[in-house]
């Protein structure tokens, strides 16, 4: 039985219940963390804390739980989830209206609630156990604000489904002026001619925990050539490798976008030793 937190209680999650006049529900005005957990241990749960208060600036929502408690809180569920491998939902909303109107509420009382949910063991790099992921390609159409992890993700979610509606299982997104920004639910590198890329971050990305992970990573224990900037759709196109990035899935190849194969269709080296460093490094960040 899952159980999860919500506003000071633990409980299974099938009795978890939350008002529909949470603005969460009406507004998605809330934001939230995915934070991986192998048996028991945090993946970079500082960086996601860092990343969970950023966000929460970003909407103006200033009162919440301290770190230390919210830190507590996650502790203490995955305990009561059996200390397995898990992915920690984190979302925090701006709670429960009288009214609905758009303008926020004078006064607000954050909805507060955490569960878990199975993930796979992390991949040791080698090809041979890689989950590969097959991607189409589209024009971004989601609001100028993806840099703030909010639960308002239904730009995401239709992008999502474009991939899926072709058999896909992603969808590799390209601004106005034909730039990689990301994917529907991950980061995106490639590596061309020896150089791995990935974009610059900005307001059309999500700053995310595993890619910033794979940078510091690389820049410590590589001496590859890494650049952070533009990547156009040619280079996309013709790259030697992409991968994606997210933290329940780490790295994982792209094997094929738009039906044809990159490469060679099968996850590459740079992918399986950039992988293998995090399977080393991964509990380096508390
Ligand atoms: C749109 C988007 N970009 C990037 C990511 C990767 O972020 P992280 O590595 O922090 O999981 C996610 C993860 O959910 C995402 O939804």
């Amino acid at each position: 039985m899952t159980m999860a937190y919500l506003n000071g209680e633990f409980l299974p999650l099938h009795e978890a219940k939350i008002s529909p006049m949470d603005r969460g529900f009406l507004f998605g005005d809330g934001v939230y963390e995915v934070i991986p957990c192998y048996v028991g241990k945090t993946v970079a749960l500082q960086y996601h804390m860092d990343r969970l208060r950023h966000s929460l600036h970003e909407i103006q929502l200033a009162i919440a739980p301290s770190d230390s408690d919210l830190e507590a809180i996650l502790k203490e569920l995955i305990i009561r989830n059996g200390n397995g491998n898990v992915g920690i939902y984190l979302q925090i909303t701006r709670g429960v209206v009288e009214k609905r109107q758009h303008a926020f509420p004078e006064r607000a009382s954050p909805t507060v609630f955490a569960y878990t949910f199975p993930i796979d063991p992390p991949s040791n790099g080698a090809a041979d156990n890689a989950t590969c992921f097959t991607t189409v390609t589209r024009a971004d159409t989601r609001w100028a604000r993806c840099h703030i992890k909010s639960t308002a993700l239904l730009g995401n979610v239709l992008h999502m489904m474009e991939a899926v509606n072709e058999g896909a299982e992603e969808v590799l997104l390209f601004n106005e002026q034909g730039l990689l920004t990301e994917a529907a639910a991950c980061n995106v590198f490639i590596v061309k001619d020896d150089q791995v890329l990935t974009p610059e971050l900005d307001h059309q990305k999500l700053p995310g925990v595993t890619r910033r992970l794979c940078l510091e990573l690389l820049e410590k224990y590589t001496d590859w050539q890494v650049r952070v900037g533009p990547v156009s759709r040619e280079a996309v196109m013709s790259a030697e490798e992409v991968w994606l990035s997210s933290s329940t899935k780490e790295l994982a190849p792209v094997i094929a976008i738009d039906g044809k194969p990159v490469a060679d269709g099968r996850p590459g080296s740079y992918w399986s030793a950039a992988q293998r460093l995090f399977h080393l490094h991964r509990f380096d960040i508390k």
